[in-house]
């Protein structure tokens, strides 16, 4: 199978990238931005792309390709900062520019290039550089520009392609075009990678890794871990599969029996639900710092999981777990490690399971995929279409939507809401219409009146926003009339809740969850 190579240098957008070209029907491999070529990194490798960056070229520690990338005769295409360094190499002059340029910015065409095969002069481009080209590297020509600067340059005798814009960003206007062009007009590669083939590949490398031994799955009722629950169940005997459920009595209402259900009609044989909500409550009594939630919660789970590992697991045994290509990079655990960090997510960062990544006793299959992608393969593998459509829920729980202190009370007022919520948009067709739907409890109480006596309730928010991978987020924009009459559904039910709002914010400049 053909293949496209990846050198990551820590963008954001690596994984888009390679997102990009598994869209287009190409496998690729995302490896470290400095390594050096080997016969590993060229089987089958069609073409070479260099990532963006966070670091400046100039930057103490930037990170560099090496030099021997460029003579592979392979088609090379630099995107940003990898343009940048492709041009450094060649002894062009890189320079700190006076015009930053972000975002939109339209590209004026100078000649015919098989690059722009097809993308009109002006198109709009997706640009995220400090750094700019002030001049090109030898035998390089300059093949785009945008207002200010060298967009785009090839050197034909090097095989060697650079763009300054972001070609994988879904606002660059003929991006995957110009990705498609690269990939089957330069590199000629053949169409040959779908969601049937990474189920393959992914099998074999699991019942390698696996063997005989153990797998310990802890499942969170969201669809990764159920996805990855199915996957294993299909590929290693389910006696080898304990999956635990660790009910942190944070979760929806009804998921604990609901998660039940589903993993005994996968043929799980060895189902564990631990009913640890009284601890998790406890241990959060009095926390609003929302870091400190996600540290406590994360901990427990850990500590929950020690303690309750069940005995055919005491003596070794290998961890599974469903973490999304989103929750590395929002850690700062680029392919290089050149990724800053965002926000800390237990299930990369926690001491034990870096303890078991190191060891190489930790699967994750989806490690490079975003939540759309798991979908596909959920489907790809017969999951249930209502587990796979389930909105993404987050690992904490409705502990990030409780703002400030939790308590029981509150737990249920926030379950009762939101469940409310969800199935009035499942009753009005609206669920899938929706990437991800909540509700939030905020530490305010306000004035209302009912009947004719004076009621001071809590204000819950709601929250409905629309997104490819969560990266980014739309509001979903209601008909009012929908919004009317949930809000009074929730306050005609819940006599705790007074007064409903609509949180109309998108993704940036808030995130999706409210803490
Ligand atoms: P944000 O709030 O960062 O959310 O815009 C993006 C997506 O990630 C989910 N999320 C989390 N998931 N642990 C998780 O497993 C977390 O700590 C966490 N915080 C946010 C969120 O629900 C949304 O789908």
């Amino acid at each position: 199978m053909d293949k496209i190579v990846i050198l990551d240098f820590g963008s954001q957008t690596t994984q888009l990238i390679a997102r990009r070209i598994r869209e287009l029907g190409v496998f690729c491999q995302i490896f470290d931005g400095e390594s050096t070529i080997t016969k590993e990194l060229l089987k089958d490798t069609k073409g070479i792309i260099l990532s963006g960056s966070p670091f400046s070229v100039y930057e103490k520690g930037a990170p560099k390709p090496h030099p021997s990338v460029f003579l592979t005769g392979l088609p090379v295409l630099g995107i940003c900062y990898g343009f940048q360094q492709m041009t450094m190499i060649h002894n062009g002059i890189v320079d700190a520019s006076a015009t930053k340029e972000y975002g939109k910015a339209p590209v004026s065409i100078l000649c015919e290039s098989e690059l722009f095969n097809g993308v009109p002069d002006g198109f709009s481009s997706w640009m995220s550089h400090g750094d700019s080209l002030k001049k090109l590297g030898e035998d390089f020509d300059l093949i785009a520009e945008s207002e200010n600067h060298p967009a785009a340059g090839f050197n034909k005798k090097l095989n060697l392609y650079g763009l300054q814009f972001h070609p994988e960003v879904s606002h660059c206007d003929y991006g995957k075009k110009i990705l498609s062009n690269y990939i089957f007009k330069i590199c000629e590669s053949d169409k040959s990678w779908n969601m049937d083939i990474f189920m393959d590949i992914i099998s074999q490398e699991i019942k390698i890794k696996v063997g005989n031994n153990k797998v310990l799955l802890l499942i969170s009722g969201g669809v990764d871990s159920s996805v990855v629950a199915g996957m294993l169940l299909k590929i290693l005997p389910a006696q080898n599969i304990f999956l635990m459920y660790i009910d942190t009595g944070l979760m929806r209402k009804n998921e604990t029996e609901e998660i039940d259900i589903y993993l005994k009609s996968l043929g799980a044989e060895n189902i564990q639900i631990i009913n640890a909500s009284s601890m998790f409550l406890d241990e959060l009594k009095g926390i609003s710092d929302p870091e400190k939630k996600r540290e406590i919660i994360g901990d427990l789970f850990i500590r929950i999981q020690s303690r309750e590992l069940p005995n055919e697991l005491k003596n070794n045994y290998i961890l599974a777990q469903g973490t999304l290509y989103t929750d590395f990079i929002e850690s700062g655990k680029g392919v290089g490690n050149k990724a800053k960090a965002i926000k800390s997510h237990h299930n990369v960062s926690s001491p034990m399971v870096e303890a078991k990544r190191n060891a190489g006793l930790i699967i994750e299959p989806l490690e490079e995929l975003f939540k759309d992608e798991v979908r596909q393969l959920g489907i790809a593998l017969g999951i249930d279409s209502r587990i796979i459509s389930r909105h993404p829920f987050p690992g904490p729980g409705l502990a990030v939507r409780i703002i400030g202190d939790i308590t029981k009370e509150k737990v249920s007022i926030l379950q009762e809401a939101d469940y409310l919520f969800i199935q009035e948009l499942k009753t009005r067709n609206l669920y899938n219409k929706i990437w991800q739907a909540f509700c939030v409890l905020l530490p305010v109480k306000s004035v209302g009146v009912t009947g004719d006596a004076r009621e001071y309730g809590y204000v819950l928010a709601l929250r409905a926003i629309t997104s490819v991978d969560g990266m980014t987020a739309d509001v979903y924009p209601f008909n009012t009339s929908d919004l009317l009459e949930i809000s009074s559904i929730i306050t005609n039910t819940i006599p705790e809740i007074g007064r409903v709002v609509y949180d109309i914010s998108s993704k940036p400049p808030a995130t999706i969850e409210w803490e």
